[in-house]
């Protein structure tokens, strides 16, 4: 629950300003983190809702934010994947403004995508990235762009996304779940919260003096997806779907997914963790589902309940 996170957060010193480029799922929650905190947040969509702190960029309609707009803007996020030629939109049209900017941090949203297939074998920041997919191979070169840019860049390595309105509960309720098992598979995870936590956390860091280039930020908990379906079933008091061997689902599965099956790692968050002091909010999908279930589920009902009350 964002409260919790807001209640054990310190916030930037003041005159701080953050700048989201693309403000959707991640960056709307790390938004909300830092707006509860008091910290004045500008955000980016493609077409933006004409809020006060909401500005439009758009690389492929060549719409970008003013100088003015953002002159004062210390802290920066980008959440905006790579183009399908494998350029980084804010580089390529943004990079000689964000120079002008009195920026104290920038971080880059990246993928653990970029390690490829460890087969199933922890793996760390100091590994050497070694991309199988096409698209692995352009957020790397992402990546590297960012790294050279002379911007003060911190590249965060997510896996999956989950949290509330987009996981396993979410995908039950809407028929969409599917529950298969490959022996040894695991996937890593992190809930949104803790990515808007990780991010404030590694701007205090960063502020001290610590900015390693490259930090994955995931939860403690590398595990079978079939072990979440299990356990958001028990949640929602719901039947599971049929069991699928993985060898039959295999042909009829989307690229994408094939591509997802293909690789399994451990991605270790020792050095968020551990080095930098990082406290995970869900340290694992029991906590993490459990929240979700909460924010999509049990409010829903206690509101529908309340209503059904008044009515
Ligand atoms: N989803 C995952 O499980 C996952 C896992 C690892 C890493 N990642 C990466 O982490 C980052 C954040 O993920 P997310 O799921 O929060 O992303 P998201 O909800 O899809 O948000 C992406 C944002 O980028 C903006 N955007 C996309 N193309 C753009 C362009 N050409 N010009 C300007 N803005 C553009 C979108 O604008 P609109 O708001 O107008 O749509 C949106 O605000 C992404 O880079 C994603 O690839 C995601």
């Amino acid at each position: 629950m964002l409260s919790q996170l807001v209640n054990r957060c310190r916030p930037l010193p003041s005159g701080s300003r953050l700048l989201i480029l693309g403000q959707g799922y991640s960056g709307k929650t790390v938004s909300q983190l830092f707006q509860s905190l008091g910290t004045p947040v500008l955000g980016t969509r493609r077409q933006a809702n004409q809020g006060a702190n909401d500005l439009c960029f758009d690389s492929d309609a060549g719409i970008a934010p003013s100088l003015s707009e953002i002159a004062d803007v210390t802290h920066m996020l980008s959440c905006i994947p790579p183009t399908k030629d494998g350029h980084d939109p804010v580089l390529n049209q943004l990079q000689p403004l964000l120079r002008q900017l009195p920026l104290r941090w920038v971080g880059y949203l990246s993928t653990t995508g970029v390690y490829g297939d460890t087969g199933g074998q922890w793996v760390c920041e100091s590994d050497t990235a070694n991309p199988s997919q096409e698209r692995s191979r352009r957020r790397l070169d992402c990546e590297q762009a960012w790294l050279q840019s002379g911007l003060p860049v911190q590249i965060l390595r997510l896996p999956g996304i989950y949290g509330p309105r987009r996981s396993v509960i979410t995908a039950l309720q809407q028929g969409r779940a599917r529950l298969m098992n490959k022996a040894g598979q695991v996937f890593c995870r992190v809930h949104v919260e803790d990515i808007a936590g990780a991010s404030l956390h590694l701007m205090h860091c960063a502020n001290a003096g610590q900015r390693p280039q490259i930090v994955n930020v995931c939860d403690d908990h590398p595990a079978p997806s079939s072990d979440l379906l299990r356990f958001a079933a028990s949640l929602l008091r719901c039947p599971l779907p049929a069991e699928e061997s993985f060898e039959d689902s295999h042909e009829g599965m989307s690229a994408m997914a094939r591509s997802f099956w293909s690789e399994n790692r451990r991605v270790s968050n020792r050095l968020l963790r551990q080095h930098l002091g990082y406290d995970l909010l869900h340290p694992d999908f029991h906590s993490g589902l459990q929240d979700c279930w909460q924010q999509d589920v049990s409010q829903v009902e206690t509101f529908s309940d309340s209503q059904s009350a008044i009515d």
